[in-house]
């Protein structure tokens, strides 16, 4: 009897430190393998945070990563070389004026991207035009809507909706994790699987709560401050207060959710 409870009882405890163990990479990344001799074209790579992961878990495929700023190539390019990766090539490209074979990757991936764009199932299509047959996309993104926490707050739920409203009027939607699914369809993907993946966070997570909740999320919404104020979506203080109930949610009796989307999608021979 005691002898199970132990088992039982260290059995819980390997998993609570894999729990905590668990980052951003994880949770995203688990199953983000590609093939060996496989060609992966990498939209919007920015300055390399996914080229990393996507470089070392599939060290003998070839990727091309692609961004539209040059100063984050530069600074991708950088990552990739201090870490010993020699399976990355970078490009400076706008995905809306792309000079790639038709057909010529087996994958593509997109992060982080789509939520930027005023046309991102246009963006899909001319994505789809470069997969060979029987090639996948996978698409992550976030959705802002899916954000709650312990203890609630108004204010901070106005702070990060200045966030959307702002995205919204550059032409980008923050809570287009959601619509990956009819995107893909739209655009005549096969076989598409959205897996929702939730980044919980408690203070028995302290990597998430430090990685995610503060350096990641409260970090995004503090950084539109000033033009949320300037464009009068918000008062000062309200704002404020809702930038210190973020803060509260790392505390010891707080809690943090947050769901992102991550679509694959396989290019079929059309009919
Ligand atoms: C939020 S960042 C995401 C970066 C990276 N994928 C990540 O997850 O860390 C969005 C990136 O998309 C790039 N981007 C936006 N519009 C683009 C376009 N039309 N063509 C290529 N890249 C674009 C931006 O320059 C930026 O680096």
């Amino acid at each position: 009897m005691v002898k199970a409870y132990v088992h039982g009882y260290n059995f819980l405890e390997k998993r609570r430190l894999e729990d905590q163990a668990k980052t951003l990479v994880d949770i995203l990344h688990s199953d983000t393998f590609y093939p060996a001799g496989s060609k992966i074209l990498e939209v919007g790579c920015g300055v390399g945070a996914q080229t990393i992961t996507l470089a070392s878990k599939s060290p003998n495929a070839s990727l091309l990563s692609i961004d539209i700023f040059k100063e984050s190539i530069k600074e991708a390019r950088k990552k990739i070389e201090s870490r010993g990766l020699s399976n990355v090539q970078f490009q400076c490209a706008d995905i809306f004026n792309l000079d790639l074979e038709e057909e010529s990757f087996d994958h593509i991936f997109v992060c982080h991207v789509l939520e930027h764009l005023s046309q991102p199932f246009n963006a899909l299509a001319i994505l789809e035009s470069l997969l060979k047959v029987g090639g996948t996309i996978t698409v992550i993104e976030g959705d802002h809507g899916s954000t709650y926490f312990y203890p609630d707050s108004e204010a901070a739920q106005k702070a990060i909706q200045c966030q959307v409203e702002l995205q919204k009027r550059k032409g980008g939607n923050a809570n287009i994790g959601r619509e990956l699914y009819p995107l893909l369809n739209d655009v005549g993907f096969s076989s598409i699987s959205v897996s929702p993946r939730m980044v919980y966070v408690d203070s028995s997570k302290p990597e998430l709560v430090e990685e995610f909740t503060i350096n990641t999320f409260t970090a995004m919404i503090k950084g539109i401050r000033e033009p949320s104020i300037a464009e009068k979506l918000i008062s000062r203080a309200i704002f404020d207060e809702g930038v210190k109930a973020l803060y509260r949610t790392t505390e010891k009796d707080g809690v943090f959710c947050y769901t992102f989307f991550k679509a694959i999608g396989t290019k079929l021979q059309r009919e």
